[in-house]
């Protein structure tokens, strides 16, 4: 059984103080919550802060990003061994990142290689636009970005880490994926293509999130599909209610192991 990972991305908000007042805020109850994994991804420069106020409980961190080389002249970059102090997470490839800031798929590729080498478990993101969506392109293109995320990778390295399939339709747009269309593409899609490159049995042990406005109301259906090992969180994962998102979402895959356990009894 994989155990579901809930990361929240806080992306491009809170200050330091009031990311570690957040942080504080939340992490008792957060940190209560069996049968998943819990990370906060919050801004480059509250990292240290906010890892501190998690310290001695089950919260993770993440970066939102990473440069891949290990030390120069990159003004405005963050190296890997500069995370790993503090960080176990890193997000690769974000929408946003391709979107706004040139990002590309040889780019994320170079970045997966250097957080895996330095020990920090990738949040790989890929996901189709609304029209590549409705032009029926959303195979191939997910498909294609798995592909070129992962080149060159053995299996071992491929396992370790997580793919978030965040359809940029659904991000911040509250028009979340069904529970069918987004367990679909994660299971036929992404799942498969980790299968065709690296064998049946890495395709199992993958977890695979699902990102694009997941509120504590929808993340148990969510949950419910077998393929779906959790979520990539942004805008709900800004609030207190984050705690009942991650609290329903685990409660959902609890039942589910309870309701196994008594099939096999
Ligand atoms: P929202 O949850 O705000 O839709 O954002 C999703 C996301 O982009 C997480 O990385």
């Amino acid at each position: 059984m994989r155990t579901p990972i809930i990361a929240g991305n806080w992306k491009m908000n809170k200050t330091p103080a009031e990311a570690v007042a957040f942080a504080n805020e939340i992490k008792d109850a957060l940190n209560a919550i069996e049968g998943i994994d819990i990370a906060f991804c919050p801004p480059a420069i509250t990292i240290p802060a906010v890892a501190e106020a998690v310290k001695g409980t089950k919260i993770g961190i993440g970066a939102q990003n990473m440069y891949h080389a290990e030390k120069g002249a990159y003004t405005g970059e963050i190296a890997p061994n500069m995370l790993t102090p503090f960080c176990q997470y890193v997000i690769l490839g974000h929408s946003e990142r391709r979107a706004y800031f040139g990002e590309t798929d040889e780019g994320v590729n170079k970045k997966i290689k250097a957080a895996l080498a330095h020990g920090l478990t990738p949040i790989v993101c890929v996901g189709e636009s609304l029209e590549q969506n409705e032009a029926g392109e959303t195979h191939d293109f997910v498909s294609g970005q798995v592909r070129a995320a992962f080149a060159g990778l053995t299996a071992d390295q491929a396992v370790r880490c997580i793919i978030a399939y965040e359809p940029i339709w659904a991000i911040g747009t509250g028009k979340t994926a069904t529970t069918e269309q987004a367990g679909g593409i994660i299971g036929q899609t992404v799942r498969a293509t980790i299968a065709e490159l690296f064998g049946t049995e890495a395709a199992q042990t993958i977890r695979i999130q699902y990102g694009g406005s997941v509120t504590p109301e929808n993340a148990a259906e969510l949950m419910a599909h077998p393929d779906i090992d959790g979520a990539l969180v942004g805008g709900a994962s800004l609030k207190p209610s984050f705690v009942d998102l991650v609290r329903n979402a685990a409660r959902q895959r609890q039942g589910e192991s309870e309701r196994a356990e008594i099939k096999l009894a």
